[in-house]
C-alpha cells in the first residue's frame, strides 16, 4: 500500500495512483473532500482503483503496525537503507510518504519499522514524492 498520509498538491494522487495500479498495490490517503477532488481528476485509469480514506492516519498507522503489517518510511535519514538495498516485499507493507514541503511528521517516525533513502547526486534536495514513492514501490513489488 501507498500511503501519503499529508498530502498537499493534487498532482502527487494522481500519479501515485498510477504507480499503485502498475505495481498491483493500493492508495491510503487522508479523509479529507479536497483529496476526493483529487483523485477524481488525476485518475486516468479505466478499471476502478484501489483507494482506502482513513480520517485520522496516525491511528490507521499504529493500528495497522500493531497488526503485523511492514511499516516502510520512504524519507531521506541518516539511519536510512538505500534503495538498491532494499528488498522486495514479503508480507503486507505500507510506504509512507512524506508532506511535499515538511517531510514524514515527527510523530509518525516512531511507527516506521523501516526508512528507505534514494540516493541523489545531483543538486536538488529532494525528489518529487510521487517519483519518490513509485521508485520504493517497483522496488518492494520485485518489479525491478
Ligand atoms: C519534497 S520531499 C520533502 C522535502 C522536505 N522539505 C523535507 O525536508 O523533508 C517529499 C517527500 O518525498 C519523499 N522523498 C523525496 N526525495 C526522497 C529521497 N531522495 N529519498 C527518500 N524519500 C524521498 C519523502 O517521502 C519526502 O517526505
Amino acid at each position: 500500500m501507498a500511503a501519503p498520509l499529508w498530502p498537499k498538491y493534487d498532482v502527487n494522487l494522481g500519479t501515485l495512483l498510477r504507480t499503485c495500479d502498475a505495481v498491483g498495490a493500493c492508495l491510503v490517503v487522508p479523509r479529507k473532500p479536497w483529496i476526493e477532488a483529487a483523485l477524481a481528476k488525476g485518475n486516468t485509469l479505466r478499471q476502478p482503483s484501489c483507494v482506502h480514506r482513513v480520517p485520522r492516519p496516525l491511528d490507521w498507522l499504529a493500528a495497522q503496525r500493531a497488526g503485523g503489517t511492514a511499516v516502510v518510511g520512504v524519507e531521506l535519514a541518516d539511519d536510512a537503507v538505500r534503495l538498491g538495498d532494499l528488498p522486495a516485499a514479503r508480507k503486507r507493507t505500507i510506504v509512507v510518504l512524506g508532506n511535499e514541503g515538511e517531510g514524514i511528521p515527527a510523530d509518525a517516525l516512531p511507527l516506521l519499522d523501516t526508512v528507505v533513502e534514494i540516493p541523489m547526486v545531483g543538486t536538488g534536495l529532494s525528489l518529487n514524492v510521487a517519483v519518490a514513492g513509485s521508485l520504493v514501490l517497483y522496488k518492494l513489488a520485485g518489479l525491478l
